[in-house]
């Protein structure tokens, strides 16, 4: 029984290491052209390998990454279970990158960074925290930890989801009647949906019309959910006040793109989340052990959802 690894190997020989110690029975390989491939019941990748169907045996296909939208889902076959990453490093670096946005956007900082390219020393009014209002688009692992981690700077905090969900200290909204609400008491929207069909083009002209005057967006999703344009368009004519934006489609984004050069737009290049080898073996190692106890994996995707 083997565990394929196909990914750098750098975190390969991490796990490895890792897997040695917790799976000693289940062989480990990163070769793809050199493993049984009848043996391989577990693969680990980011993208479908094209000859997937030469792994007959295949129980498991895991993503090495939070998304799983970048598997053709339809292509693998039914009794394979899918399954995205679920580990502590992706949830933390998420945790820290959203902080970082939120408190940059609420406390002006694309405004003075212009302003000292300027050399123009001025204060700008300055909202209180409580006066600042939060929404997160998507509950799930990452919406509901940025949620947890903002909590104590005292924001007043909603959230939105498909299904309903309750947070302490977090006003929770669900379905397309709570879409409204929710949108329209935040004052900084962060993305954190997965890409499916029903998430492609979400953050549009008309989302960012039922966002408050001067409302700011936080996009840490995928690129596909954004209408750049229409982001520009709303940036612009003021109606919103500035946007961290880390996913775009495409990506990279090409050099004479308007989000690079925009006054109000800070961009990284998709770095808010990355899976962090040592935790991201041992979630995978434990995962293994929950099916092997018969139980579902964590992170285990529901292909009629998409996520
Ligand atoms: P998750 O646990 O699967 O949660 C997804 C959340 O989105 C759930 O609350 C779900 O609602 C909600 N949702 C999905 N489709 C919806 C729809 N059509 N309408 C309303 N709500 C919907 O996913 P996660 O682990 O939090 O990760 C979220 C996404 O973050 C990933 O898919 C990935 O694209 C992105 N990500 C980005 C980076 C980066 O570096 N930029 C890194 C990691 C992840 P229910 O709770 O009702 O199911
Ligand atoms: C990064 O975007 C991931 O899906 O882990």
């Amino acid at each position: 029984m083997t565990f394929l690894f196909n990914s750098d190997a750098r975190r390969g020989a991490i796990f490895q290491e890792i897997f040695a110690r917790e799976l000693p029975d289940l062989e480990f390989s990163m070769d793809p052209a050199t493993v049984d491939p009848e043996a391989v019941r577990y693969l680990i990748t980011w993208t479908v390998p094209s000859d997937l169907s030469r792994y007959r045996n295949l129980e498991v296909l895991f993503s090495i990454g939070a998304g799983v939208d970048q598997f053709q889902i339809a292509e693998v076959p039914d009794h394979v279970k899918v399954v995205r990453m679920v580990e502590d490093g992706i949830v933390r670096m998420m945790q820290e990158y959203v902080t970082l946005a939120a408190l940059a956007l609420h406390r002006n900082l694309p405004a003075y960074i212009g302003q000292q390219r300027d050399r123009l020393w001025q204060a700008l009014p300055q909202r209180q925290a409580p006066e600042r209002r939060i929404g997160v688009l998507g509950l799930g692992v990452l919406g509901r930890a940025v949620l947890e981690r903002l909590k104590p700077f005292g924001f007043a905090l909603s959230g939105w989801s498909r299904s309903r969900h309750d947070i302490e200290g977090v006003s929770c909204h669900a379905g397309d009647a709570g879409l409204e609400a929710m949108l329209a008491e935040s004052d900084i929207l962060v993305c954190l949906l997965p890409l499916t069909d029903e998430t492609r083009g979400f953050l549009n002209a008309d989302l960012f019309r039922r966002l408050p005057q001067g409302a700011a967006l936080i996009h840490t999703g995928r690129g596909p959910q954004l209408d750049h344009e229409a982001l520009i368009a709303a940036l612009d004519s003021g109606h919103l006040s500035g946007a961290v934006i880390d996913v775009t489609d495409p990506e990279p984004l090409p050099a004479d793109h308007a989000f690079w050069g925009h006054p109000r737009l800070l961009l990284t290049p998709h770095v808010a989340s990355v899976t962090q080898p040592h935790t991201a073996a041992r979630a995978v190692a434990e995962n293994i052990k929950r099916m092997r106890a018969g139980s579902d994996p964590v992170g285990l995707i529901d292909r009629r959802r998409g996520y």
